[in-house]
């Protein structure tokens, strides 16, 4: 039997109800199938943490988080903590110092998810967005000069390495080869002449040794338009660190909701674990009323599953979250639904449980 320990970061606001959720599915993955369980280790970092002791994290959370096959977290930061400190100490921390520096982000219509972009997308909206995760403008360089005085000065520096822009485009290369599908990079050179026309000219490079897989190149403002407008004509793309968080933010709007949006912060070379996490942030506003949308956090912990090669229940979580789309009936009021997150996971795993002893 093979078990995998998974460190589990509920972190702020909703993130430790939604994490629950993914976590019923986690287990009823592995209930049904004798080959592998989990076992989970909860560490309770985050604002309330740090407001009790001056940190986000221990001090030694890398080399505690180091010995874990996957780590699973729900979302941070609070009014009371600076974002900057917050986000940047323990999410940003992580990715960083794992070295996840792809980030999946699947931008997919199921059916019966609300989109209002439905006329137009003609339910084709089936996109993978892959994100440079470990550099570029969040490099977290910078300076601030003369604070306070009328000719202050910040800067805010972008890296992007050859290494670090080179490995995001052969992945994406290679996932859009073995999918069979296009390519699209996002980039902005009209404007940022150094970073951008660098990134452009490595996209070119690494082009010339996938002659079979079809690509365009796009403007991040045109990007954008066009996600909108004609979300079909996006497959595989990849853009830098902060034009792939703002683009799938719009891209969870136009695929059912930001409670549906999933993220896989992967370490390719699997020396280190890998990051589940919706791409939600802790939504104080809806905070502990039961209410928070579980489905984001569920589609991350299939996109763990997947991780670790178990595709079948990875797909099955697909399905139950599409099945209860098409249902109607179970959802929370993100979605104009009436019920709370822990009835949405309940069903979830109930729809699980027959898909996967009846019909697979
Ligand atoms: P947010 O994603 O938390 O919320 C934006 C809006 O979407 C809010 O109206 C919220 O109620 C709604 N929403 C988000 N997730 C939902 C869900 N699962 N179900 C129903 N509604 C949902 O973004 P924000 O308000 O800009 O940020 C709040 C905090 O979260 C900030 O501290 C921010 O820095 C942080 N943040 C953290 C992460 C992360 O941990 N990965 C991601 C984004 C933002
Ligand atoms: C995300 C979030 C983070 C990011 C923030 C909270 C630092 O918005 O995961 O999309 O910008 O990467
Ligand atoms: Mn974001």
């Amino acid at each position: 039997m093979k078990k995998f320990n998974i460190a589990v970061i509920p972190g702020d606001g909703i993130g430790p109800e939604v994490i629950d959720e993914g976590i019923k599915v986690l287990n009823k993955a592995a209930e049904m199938d004798t080959s592998f369980q989990f076992s989970f280790t909860y560490f309770p970092w985050g604002c309330e943490f740090y407001l009790k002791n001056g940190k986000m994290m221990d001090p030694d959370a890398i080399q505690q988080l180091q010995e874990f096959d996957a780590i699973y977290l729900g979302a941070i930061g609070f009014p009371g903590v600076p974002d900057h400190i917050s986000l940047r100490d323990l999410l940003l921390n992580i990715r960083k110092n794992f070295d996840q520096y792809v980030n999946l982000r699947p931008v997919k219509l199921l059916k019966g998810a609300p989109s209002p972009l439905i006329s137009i997308a003609n339910e084709n909206i089936d996109m993978l967005f892959i994100r440079e995760n470990s550099e570029g403008e969040y490099a977290g360089e910078g300076n601030w000069l003369y604070k306070g005085k009328s000719h202050e000065v910040v800067l805010q520096n972008s890296v992007f390495s050859r290494k670090g822009t080179e490995r995001i485009i052969r992945m994406a290369f290679e996932t859009a080869k073995k999918e069979g599908r296009s390519l699209t990079s996002i980039s902005k050179a009209n404007a940022l002449n150094y970073s951008m026309v660098f990134w452009d000219e490595i996209f070119e490079e690494v082009k010339s040794e996938y002659p079979e897989v079809e690509t365009s190149s796009l403007l991040v403002d045109a990007a954008a338009m066009l996600m909108v407008k004609d979300p079909k004509r996006f497959e595989v793309v990849v853009t830098s660190n902060l034009f792939g968080d703002i683009l799938t933010d719009l891209g969870a709007a136009i695929a059912g909701g930001i409670g549906l949006a999933a993220g896989a912060n992967i370490n390719p070379e699997r020396k280190y674990p890998s990051m589940f996490e919706p791409v939600h942030g802790s939504a104080p506003d809806i905070a502990g009323k039961d209410i928070s949308n579980p489905l984001a956090s569920i589609w991350s912990a299939s996109q763990m599953l997947d991780f670790f090669g178990y595709k079948k229940y990875a797909q099955a979580a697909i399905d139950a979250i599409e099945t209860l789309l098409l249902e109607g009936q179970i959802l929370t009021p993100d979605m104009n639904g009436t019920s709370s997150t822990s009835e949405v996971g309940d069903r979830i795993v109930s729809i699980m449980e027959r898909m996967i002893s009846h019909s697979y």
